[in-house]
C-alpha cells in the first residue's frame, strides 16, 4: 500500500504515462453517475466554443470587398445576429460552469465518502502504520485533487482542446502551409514538454507528501494540547513545526518553480512561433498567395489557438501534477470495501463461548521480529470470569486483540467453541465479543450516542432504563442535558473514570458473549470498582468474562486468574491457591497488602 511505501519505491518511471492514462481513466469513471449532466455541460461547451471560433470567419466574410456593401445595408439585422450569438454564449458560460461545478461539488462528495469508508475498514495494521491526523487531513485534501481535476481542469481541457483543434483546422483550410508550419512546431513542444510533465509529477508528489506530514503533526498537538502544555513543550512543537513547514515550502517552491517554467515557456515559444508564420503570411499576402481579409482572419485564429493551447498546456500542466496524488486516492477508493454488513449486525453472537489458547506465539506486523507471545496456553470456560495479570508489556492487550482478531496468530491456534478464529465470519466475532480498552474511547457526541454507537438499533428506552438499573452511571443525571449532554472531542469533558464506566457501559448493551476488560476500571476507586463489577455480573449473567488488571482486587474474585510474563503463562489457578504458591502473584499479593 503506497501510503506508507517509501519514495524511493514509487513505480518505475516507463510506466509513468500509463500511470496517468489510467488515473484519467478512473477520474473519468467517477463521472459516471452525472453522464447526463456532463453531457448537458458538454454541449454548453462546444456551443460557446463554436461561437467563440466563428468571430474570425464573420470577420473574414464582412471584410471580402464584395460582401461589404451587403453588410452596410442591412447592418441593423447583421448587429441584432451577433447580439443573438453573445446572448447564446453567455447562456452556454453559464450552463457549463455552473454545470462543471455542480459535478465537481458531486464528485467532491462521493470520493470524501468512498475515501472515508475505504480508510476506516483498512486492517488495525495500517493505523499501526499512519498517523491518524495525517489521514484524517488527507480525506479532504485528497477529495479537493479530485473535485479540482473534473470540475476545472477538465473543463478547461476540453474547452481550449476543442478551440484549439477546431480552430487549427479551420486555419488549415486558410492557408495549409502556414498551419502545417505552426503544428510542426506545435508538436516538438509538446515533445519537450513531456520531459517537464515527469518533473512536475514527482515535484507534485513530494510536496503533497510533506504537506500530508505537516497536517498529521499538527493535528496530533492539537488533540494532545493538554500534554504539550504540560510537559512545556510549545516552542519545540514550534520548532519542530517550522522544521516540517520550511521542507512543505521548500517542495512547494520547487513545484511552482517548475510548474512557472513550463507552462510559461510552453507560451513564449508558441508565441514567437506565431510571428514568425504571420511574418511569413505577410510574405504571401505580398505575392497575392493570400487575400488580406484571410490573413486577418488567420490571425484572429491563431490568437485564439495561441491562447487556448497556452490554457490548455498550463491546466494540463496542473492536472499532471495533481496526478501524483490522484495516484493515492485512487489506490484507497480501489480499496473501497463498500458498504459492509456493519460487521455484526444481522449476524447471531456465538452463545456459551468458551475460548481456548493453543501454543499461541505472535509478534506485530509492524514489528515481526520482537515477539510479544510466544508459545501460550489457557482457557475461558463459559460464563466464567478468568482475570489475566502480568507485568507491564508482558502482552495482556494484545491477548485481547487478538481474541478480537485485529490481529493473527503467527503461529499455534485460537478456539472459540473448538472452532478456529480464523475460520468465524468476522461479523459473527463482533457481534460475540465486546472490549474496553485500556485507553477508553469516546467520540465528540452525546452521551447517548457514544453509548449506542455501532448498536443503533437498540431502543432508547431500553438504553435509559439499563443506565437507570445498573446505577453506576448516576454521574449522567448531573451532567447539563442529561443523557443528551455532547462531550468534548474525545469525552473530554468527563473525568477519566467517568470515560471508563461509559465506555463499559456501551461494551455490555452489546450483550457480549465475550467480554473483554483491559485495565478498564483503573480510573476507579476499590467502591465504585466493585458495584461496576457486580453490575457487568447482573446485566450480562452468562457472559464469560476476561478482566485484565494489575490491582488484585479487581481479579481476586476471578475463578481463575492467569499470571504472563514476557508474553508466556507464568502460572494459573484462583486467588487462594495462587496466595500461597511462591510465584509472581504471591509477590503481588505481598505488595499490594491483599493476604
Ligand atoms: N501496535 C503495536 N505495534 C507494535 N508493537 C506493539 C504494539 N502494541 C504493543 N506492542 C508491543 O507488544 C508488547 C506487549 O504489549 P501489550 O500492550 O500487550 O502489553 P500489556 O501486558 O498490555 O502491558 P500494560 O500492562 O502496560 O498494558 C510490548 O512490548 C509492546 O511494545
Ligand atoms: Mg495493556
Amino acid at each position: 500500500m503506497s501510503l506508507h511505501r517509501p519514495a524511493s519505491s514509487q513505480p518505475a518511471r516507463a510506466s509513468s504515462m500509463r500511470g496517468s492514462l489510467a488515473a484519467i481513466k478512473v477520474l473519468v469513471s467517477q463521472l459516471t453517475p452525472y453522464r447526463g449532466r456532463f453531457a448537458l455541460a458538454l454541449t454548453a461547451l462546444m456551443a460557446g466554443g463554436g461561437i467563440n471560433l466563428a468571430f474570425p470567419e464573420i470577420i473574414r466574410r464582412a471584410l471580402d470587398p464584395s460582401v461589404f456593401p451587403w453588410i452596410l445595408e442591412h447592418l441593423g439585422r447583421v448587429m441584432g445576429l451577433l447580439a443573438l450569438l453573445f446572448i447564446v454564449q453567455g447562456i452556454s458560460f453559464y450552463v457549463r460552469s455552473y454545470l462543471f461545478g455542480l459535478i465537481g461539488q458531486q464528485v467532491f462528495s462521493d470520493v470524501r465518502g468512498k475515501l472515508f469508508r475505504s480508510i476506516i475498514s483498512r486492517d488495525v495494521l495500517f493505523f499501526d502504520l499512519n498517523r491518524s491526523g495525517d489521514l484524517a487531513s488527507r480525506i479532504n485534501a485528497d477529495a479537493a485533487l479530485v473535485q479540482d481535476a473534473v470540475s476545472i481542469k477538465l473543463s478547461v481541457i476540453l474547452r481550449y482542446g476543442l478551440q484549439v483543434v477546431v480552430g487549427t483546422i479551420l486555419m488549415a483550410w486558410m492557408s495549409w502551409r502556414m498551419t502545417a508550419a505552426i503544428v510542426a512546431s506545435v508538436i516538438c513542444m509538446v515533445l519537450i514538454s513531456s520531459i517537464f510533465v515527469r518533473s512536475l509529477r514527482a515535484a507534485s508528489r513530494a510536496f503533497q507528501g510533506a504537506l500530508a506530514r505537516l497536517t498529521g503533526f499538527a493535528a496530533e498537538c492539537f488533540a494532545g494540547a493538554k500534554v504539550v502544555h504540560a510537559l512545556g513543550a510549545q516552542d519545540s512543537a514550534g520548532r519542530t513545526f517550522e522544521v516540517m513547514n520550511s521542507d512543505v515550502l521548500k517542495r512547494g517552491r520547487r513545484r511552482v518553480l517548475v510548474g512557472a517554467s513550463f507552462s510559461s515557456g510552453a507560451g513564449l515559444v508558441f508565441n514567437l512561433l506565431l510571428l514568425g508564420v504571420q511574418w511569413y503570411g505577410i510574405h504571401l499576402v505580398i505575392s497575392n498567395d493570400l487575400p488580406l481579409n484571410s490573413l486577418a482572419a488567420f490571425a484572429l485564429y491563431g490568437a485564439i489557438v495561441a491562447v487556448s493551447f497556452s490554457f490548455l498546456v498550463s491546466a494540463y500542466a496542473e492536472l499532471m501534477q495533481s496526478i501524483g496524488g490522484l495516484d493515492r486516492v485512487f489506490e484507497l477508493i480501489a480499496a473501497d470495501p463498500g458498504p459492509s454488513a456493519a460487521r455484526g449486525r444481522g449476524f447471531a453472537p456465538i452463545e456459551d463461548l468458551s475460548v481456548e489458547l493453543h501454543d499461541v506465539s505472535f509478534s506485530y506486523p509492524s514489528r515481526p521480529d520482537v515477539p510479544v507471545l510466544h508459545k501460550l496456553s489457557f482457557a475461558l470456560r463459559a460464563g466464567a470470569i478468568t482475570g489475566l495479570v502480568g507485568p507491564s508489556g508482558s502482552g495482556k492487550s494484545s491477548i485481547a486483540q487478538l481474541l478480537l482478531r485485529l490481529y493473527s496468530v503467527a503461529s499455534g491456534k485460537i478456539l472459540l467453541n473448538g472452532t478456529r478464529i480464523e475460520e468465524i465470519p468476522e461479523g459473527v466475532i463482533r457481534a460475540s465479543v465486546a472490549w474496553v480498552p485500556q485507553e477508553p474511547f469516546l467520540f465528540g457526541f452525546s452521551v447517548y450516542e457514544n453509548l449506542t454507537f455501532g448498536n443503533e438499533q437498540l431502543l432508547r428506552d431500553e438504553v435509559i432504563k439499563a443506565v437507570r438499573e445498573w446505577g453506576f452511571l448516576d454521574f449522567i443525571d448531573t451532567l447539563p442535558d442529561g443523557i443528551d449532554t455532547v462531550l468534548g472531542e474525545q469525552g473530554a469533558q468527563l473525568s477519566g473514570g467517568q470515560r471508563q464506566r461509559l465506555a463499559i457501559a456501551r461494551a455490555i448493551l452489546r450483550r457480549p458473549s465475550l467480554l473483554i476488560l483491559d485495565e478498564a476500571t483503573s480510573g476507579l476507586d476499590s467502591q465504585t470498582e466493585q458495584r461496576v463489577l457486580e453490575a457487568i455480573r447482573i446485566a450480562v449473567p452468562s457472559t464469560t468474562l476476561l478482566v485484565i488488571s494489575h490491582r488484585l482486587s479487581t481479579v481476586r474474585h476471578a475463578s481463575t486468574i492467569v499470571v504472563i510474563s514476557d508474553g508466556a503463562v507464568f502460572e494459573q489457578g484462583s486467588h487462594e491457591q495462587l496466595s500461597v504458591r511462591q510465584g509472581l502473584y504471591q509477590q503481588y499479593v505481598a505488595r499490594q497488602a491483599l493476604g
